[in-house]
């Protein structure tokens, strides 16, 4: 169902504590699409993307997924509602192989052919992680176990996937493939919204962008027209 909204957040206001982070931010992701958040360090972007999974309550707003209301649902019940989340920091469970790394994203799932069906399509889109599988997690690259992370996330066959600064601290080289590898997942059908410091790469991936700047709407638009844009270019593209 392309066009057809998929997430709606509307007017969240959230933090820790007694403060707050978000000042009511809006956003919206449309199936298909590859929507890119960028803003400076401490903007709020990773605090919107665990509010939305149900890591943190709103204490305003609503989230809608799938037409549904998930404002403050549990990121487990979250995520069996086909919303995965990969963090910022690509963790995974370095004393695990990567396979059973991969099996743990399935841990919501009881059907075992679902978990073999997801396995290969986690393998079809990185093929190195099926060679390695046996390898453990930890003994991997940088970008390796970014794909780990990202495979795990994929194996409970979500509608939409929440990557948290992605390319974060890997290799040129990885960084490169990592971005490759978010354009073959929207090929492949999933619908992703990413945070990222890699703004300019970001935004070049996108349907559509963010920049959140102070937990508050700050630009939105065609991720191409926010990156020509002479304002966000001057202040968050450095140039
Ligand atoms: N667990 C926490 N407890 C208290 N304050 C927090 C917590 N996590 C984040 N903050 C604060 O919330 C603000 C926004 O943080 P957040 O991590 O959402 O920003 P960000 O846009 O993701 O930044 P970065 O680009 O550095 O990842 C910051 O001022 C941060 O110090
Ligand atoms: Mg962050």
């Amino acid at each position: 169902m392309p066009g057809a909204k998929l997430l709606v957040a509307d007017g969240v206001t959230a933090g820790y504590g007694k403060i707050d982070i978000l000042h009511g931010i809006s956003l919206y992701v449309d199936a298909g699409e590859i929507v890119s958040i960028i803003g400076p360090n401490g903007a709020g972007k990773s605090t919107a993307f665990k509010t939305i999974v149900g890591f943190l309550h709103p204490r305003g707003g609503t989230i809608r997924f799938n037409g549904e209301d998930i404002t403050g649902l549990r990121p487990d019940l979250v995520l069996r509602r086909g919303l995965a989340y990969v963090p910022q920091g690509r963790i995974v469970f370095p004393q695990m192989t990567v396979l059973e790394n991969l099996e743990m994203g399935a841990y919501i799932e009881r059907d075992r052919a679902r978990v073999t069906q997801a396995l290969e399509q986690v393998y079809a889109l990185f093929p190195i992680l099926r060679e390695r599988r046996r390898q453990k997690a930890g003994t991997m690259s940088g970008g390796e176990q970014q794909m780990v992370a990202i495979g795990r996330a994929l194996m409970t066959s979500p509608t939409l996937i929440l990557l948290d600064e992605p390319s974060l601290g890997l290799s040129p080289k990885f960084v490169t493939m990592i971005f490759e590898k978010l354009v073959e997942m929207k090929d492949a059908g999933f619908t992703l919204m990413l945070v990222e410091q890699n703004a300019a790469r970001a935004l070049a991936i996108a349907d559509r962008g963010y920049v959140l700047e102070l937990g508050r709407n700050r630009f939105e638009g065609a991720g191409p027209r926010l990156l020509a844009d002479p304002e966000v270019k001057r202040l968050y593209l450095g140039g």
